[in-house]
């Protein structure tokens, strides 16, 4: 499925680089040409003898190297591909890249290049969330260098958290999908995700403890088979996912019209965990403690329900609408119920109950229902059951196509 396509690897200095060694394989075998770039500190985790091995040709690591430059110069380099890939991307090449500097053969070429880049970030989570590498992420994002990964889970230097290189699958996934030939290409999907937040007043709100961390995955793995994908955000503390435009908004009701605004969409995901209600008595001015007053009554109102709205919108209706079921006992029955009321295709249940671990948490346990019965899932990460789903939705449009 990449057949003849040429992609120039550029693996950097992290200890995912021995991943690397087996993207290249996997590469090859999909049919493409891959030429490899070594940094200096790339050639610290793996060797030039093994990348050359795996890749079938020489591997190019100085930038003054004459034999390189008589062979074949950097610029063209840079530019006899079809893909940059680089992988891993460490928090320094990244820096490196959002700066223009030019300071080694890696850097020059993608300084040079004028072909699409996609980059596999890897490094410590501290790197990762340090407002420098999230700002030059934003900076690379706007100039449409695509991104997969990275995902959440044990680090090297026994920490965890975010930061761990993409799994050779997914990047394999989203190289097809920058090639343009994702199961999703062209296929526009909207996902909602986080929590709604209800104003009581200008500085007070109702919130939930949905962290998005699940429709966020799900509207990554989606983006990475290539669709085009609309996600509609409460407020988080997340990166934006790669490859999908991203609208933010707080209440329901914002989260109701962006959702309709995104529509026609051939799939819905609703993963977000809307606020059922809001504050109807909501007051313009800040409640004050008035000495010997009792406390204010807040009364609610019932928000709209999105995925029921969007699984009974007529002609507008998405093809595919799939709901989340946030349950703490009974789940499986409870989910089943929900999915006949809400009138969606599918469900996707968990268990958020105290000890689940789910709200927060980097690994769910779900069931998926669908009208022809239910499958119980394993205990996954969330980044995994992401792409399960994502693998689900391009199977069933493919079906029905
Ligand atoms: N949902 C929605 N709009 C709402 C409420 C929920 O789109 N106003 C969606 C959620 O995104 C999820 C599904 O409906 O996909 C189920 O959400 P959940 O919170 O589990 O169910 P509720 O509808 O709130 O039902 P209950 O409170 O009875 O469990």
């Amino acid at each position: 499925m990449l057949d003849g396509r040429r992609i120039l690897l550029i693996i950097s200095g992290g200890i995912a680089a021995y991943k690397s060694l087996d993207l290249i394989r996997r590469l090859r075998e999909r049919g493409a040409e891959v030429r490899c770039i070594l940094t200096a500190g790339g050639a610290q985790f793996v060797t030039p003898l093994a990348v050359s091995t795996l890749a079938g040709g020489r591997v190019f690591q100085e930038i003054f190297s004459l034999t390189d430059e008589a062979e074949i110069g950097h610029i063209t380099l840079a530019r006899d591909c079809d893909l940059v890939v680089v992988a891993p991307a460490t928090a320094n090449l990244l820096a490196k890249m959002a700066g223009g500097l030019a300071d080694d053969l890696a850097s020059t070429a993608l300084l040079a290049t004028d072909r699409p880049i996609l980059m596999a970030p890897a490094m410590n989570v501290r790197m990762w969330t340090h407002p420098a590498t999230q700002a030059n992420l934003a900076t690379l994002a706007a100039r449409g260098v695509r991104r997969v990964g990275p995902n959440a889970g044990p680090l090297a230097e026994g920490e965890s958290g975010m930061g761990r290189m993409a799994e050779v699958p997914e990047i394999l996934e989203a190289v097809t999908a920058a090639l343009g030939g994702g199961r999703l290409a062209g296929r526009r999907v909207l996902v909602t995700s986080g929590p709604t937040i209800e104003p009581i007043d200008p500085v007070r709100f109702i919130a939930n403890r949905s962290s998005g961390k699940q429709g966020h995955a799900i509207a990554a793995a989606l983006a990475a088979l290539g669709a085009e994908v609309t996600l509609i955000s409460g407020p988080v503390h997340l990166a934006d996912p790669p490859g999908c435009r991203v609208v933010r908004v707080e209440t329901a009701a914002e989260m109701l019209a962006a959702a309709q605004a995104a529509l026609p969409a051939e799939v819905a995901v609703c993963a977000a965990a809307v606020a059922d209600w809001r504050v109807e008595n909501y007051a313009a001015a800040k409640r004050k403690k008035e000495p010997g007053a009792p406390p204010p009554v807040i009364s609610l109102a019932a928000n709209p329900d999105i995925l029921a709205t969007l699984s009974a919108a007529g002609p507008q209706r998405p093809r595919l609408a799939v709901g989340f079921a946030a349950e703490t006992e009974n789940v499986v029955e409870h989910a089943a119920a929900k999915r006949v009321r809400k009138g969606c295709d599918w469900i996707v249940a968990n268990d958020v109950s105290p000890g689940s671990g789910t709200f927060g948490g980097e690994s769910n346990t779900v069931h998926l229902l669908t009208a022809e019965g239910t499958e119980d899932w394993p205990h996954l990460p969330k980044a995994e059951v992401a792409r399960r789903l994502a693998d689900r939705i391009a199977a069933a449009l493919e079906t029905a196509r």
